[in-house]
């Protein structure tokens, strides 16, 4: 970093600083030195132990199986049932008054859910979903806004063995149909709609839009529960209210174990070619490692912490670090339905303060807006109940890093930046709060049981300092066990590069201390507020445009959101759209097609696009002026002037 730092806490120091754990967290944290010394001793034997947190019908004998690589089995022998493990267990200990959720809508309406109370939410969900016909192994889509539903309709499909899709609310009908196709689901549940930004956010209408598209017809019923109050059209045969069907419902269900690979859910991610690729997760060792790091990582005490993570269910943040892992450890729970600015910039910091969160789970996306607004916002509120911090999603650099720490957490708390993928399924790099030293802006060290290198293109271990790929060498209890109809996909995405070991799509570095460095994604996937979004993906929506003979996609640097959509599209000689008039045209198209976060931040019209003699386009050099750098080294280009051509285009635009 050669600019003079802008903010005051970052100082000269910046990333070089370290933040021990102060004496008393130390003391009182619940994961020591032991924990990584037990791991590293004997891996599997570490995992095993971790297992046996759970609640198993039938005990596993075998802990991992590898022959079928990279298709792992992990308590293979072993039965359980997830939801049991995340309510009935807490119930039958005695902690059935303790609260699960405290939940928030955007308007300011509140709901308690005790553990016991979900229990019978879920049993009623789970009997219901039993009476619409749908059985285990079957796929069932949720596509609902972050409501206490949201939850029980994904521990009711887990309960009786079924799988569930999630799809986050802001997709379009055109990718939630993608994806209800792909996973062949019989059953979507939805809301008439949700509260964002001080409205009501219509989903049962994309629901009817993506079921009226062309393709399969494997939806036999839509279940909808009542939020927004909004006007809905129905279908007769096909859609049920929620609250309709579950006030029949017993609040009483016999649950049934499944094998610990019984697939849990599928989770849709983007990858490098245009369609998005759905990642299969199953049960036991994924509640394992959900369960096993959200309790080391986050330090929790179920019996007095109040855990709040802002992730949407619809992410896999929300699935390991709202749903399973919070739940499988009976931890009381924050979930907030709106936007972090409704009505007023403070709503999250209001959170805290009346619910005493303790522990705050984040993205830096949502960290670098807040400090762009200023910390008179968060000044205004007390914020000293909260005692660990969280990060995760995208790099956090050292100057969030420090001001979420000096600002958010009274300069106290240690803050945790936590590298894993929708894939991992669960936290794979995080220093550990009551061990490590914590380094700004350093995910730092893989948890324990975990084995990570960061190699160069040949498969060696880059040099100390040296930028390399990070790569995962052993396998792991929540690794994605396959693609959802693709698992040639899967081997030839994560498992070619270098065989046998697992690679993730993201640069890292080793620094002299041996602390890991993310370094962003080295594939054609941009990470745009903390989600994942494909190149290709977008670029296959413009070109949908009638309008638009080619076009190219890069992830530009934005301050706020980490990286910025930026496109770059030829328009048909014949096109029916002025230049000036294209770039609002084509961010409405995308946000149709795909969802209003794939919206691109700028359009611009160019009459080439930068190609190699192979015609592949140079996404590189689009990027160097996306950001308004000098672009780099053209020597590659079939024809080295068009990068001028181009730049002199977009002056003129
Ligand atoms: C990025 C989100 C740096 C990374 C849990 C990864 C991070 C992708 C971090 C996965 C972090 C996530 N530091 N980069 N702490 N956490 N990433 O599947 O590029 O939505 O490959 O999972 O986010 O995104 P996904």
């Amino acid at each position: 970093m050669t600019d003079a730092p802008t903010d005051p806490i970052a100082g000269a120091e910046g990333g070089q600083r370290r933040f021990p754990p102060s004496e008393a967290f130390r003391r009182n944290a619940i994961a020591g030195p032991e924990l990584a010394e037990a791991a590293d001793r004997d891996r599997l034997a570490f995992w095993a132990e971790q297992a046996r947190a759970l609640r198993w019908e039938r005990p596993f004998t075998q802990v991992l199986d590898w022959t079928d690589a990279p298709h792992a089995s992990w308590f293979a022998d072993g039965r359980l049932n997830v939801a049991v493990n995340c309510v009935d267990r807490h119930v039958v200990a005695g902690n059935g008054d303790r609260v699960a959720l405290h939940w928030e809508g955007e308007p300011g309406d509140t709901r308690t859910i005790t553990y016991a109370e979900l229990l019978g939410e879920v049993s009623r969900a789970a009997n219901l979903l039993a009476d619409l016909g749908v059985r285990a192994g079957d796929r069932v889509a949720v596509y609902l806004p972050m409501i206490p539903e949201a939850v029980i309709a994904m521990l009711a499909i887990a309960r009786i063995g079924a799988v569930h899709s999630v799809v986050f609310g802001g997709f379009s009908a055109e990718s939630l149909r993608a994806r209800i196709d792909d996973a062949g689901a019989v059953l979507v549940i939805t809301a008439d709609g949700g509260w964002r930004k001080g409205a009501v956010a219509p989903l049962k209408p994309v629901v009817d839009a993506a079921l009226e598209l062309p393709g399969e017809r494997t939806v036999r019923n839509v279940l909808v529960v009542r939020r927004g109050g909004n006007d809905v059209d129905w279908a007769e045969e096909r859609d049920l209210w929620w609250h309709e069907e579950i006030a029949a419902m017993d609040t009483t269900h016999d649950a049934r174990a499944f094998d610990a690979e019984h697939p849990l859910f599928i989770l849709y991610t983007s990858g490098t070619t245009g369609r998005p690729k759905g990642i299969l997760h199953t049960s036991g060792g994924y509640l394992t490692q959900a369960a096993f790091t959200h309790r080391t990582v986050f330090d929790l005490h179920p019996e007095r912490d109040v855990y709040w993570c802002t992730a949407d269910v619809g992410w896999i943040t929300g699935h390991s670090y709202v749903v399973y892992g919070p739940l499988a450890n009976g931890a009381t729970q924050v979930l907030y339905e709106g936007t972090p600015d409704s009505p007023d910039p403070g709503r999250w910091w209001s959170i805290i303060e009346r619910y005493g969160v303790t522990i705050l789970y984040t993205a830096p996306t949502a960290i670098r807006s807040f400090m762009r607004a200023g910390r008179a916002i968060p000044d205004a509120h007390d914020l000293t109940s909260l005692r660990l911090l969280g990060s995760v999603g995208e790099p956090i650099n050292p100057e969030a890093w420090l001001w979420y720490r000096e600002v958010i957490g009274g300069g106290r708390t240690p803050v945790v930046d936590t590298w894993w993928q929708t894939e991992t399924g669960a936290i794979m790099v995080s220093p550990i709060p009551g061990i490590t030293d914590a380094k700004p802006g350093a995910a730092q060290t893989p948890i324990p049981g975990i084995a990570i290198a960061v190699l160069d293109e040949s498969g060696r271990p880059a040099p100390a300092g040296g930028d390399g790929l990070l790569v995962v060498t052993e396998p792991w209890p929540s690794m994605a066990r396959t693609i959802w109809n693709d698992p040639e996909r899967f081997r030839e995405t994560y498992w070619s590069a270098f065989p046998g070991r697992y690679f993730a799509g993201d640069g890292a570095r080793l620094d002299e201390d041996g602390d890991l460095w993310l370094l962003g994604r080295v594939d054609d996937v941009m990470n745009v507020s903390g989600h994942r979004l494909s190149t290709a993906e977008i670029e296959s929506a413009l070109v949908a445009h009638p309008a638009v003979a080619e076009a190219a996609v890069v992830g530009a640097t934005d301050e706020t959101t980490g990286q910025a959509v930026v496109a770059f599209v030829i328009l048909r000689a014949a096109a029916d759209l002025a230049d000036a008039d294209a770039s609002p045209v084509l961010r409405a198209h995308v946000a149709d097609r795909i969802g209003a976060i794939a919206r691109p931040a700028r359009v611009h019209v160019v009459a080439e696009l930068p190609k190699t003699r192979s015609g592949k386009i140079m996404r590189r050099l689009l990027r160097d002026l996306a950001e308004g750098r000098e672009v780099g080294d053209t020597t590659t280009l079939a024809d080295t002037g068009v990068m001028r051509t181009i730049e002199s285009g977009m002056r003129a635009g």
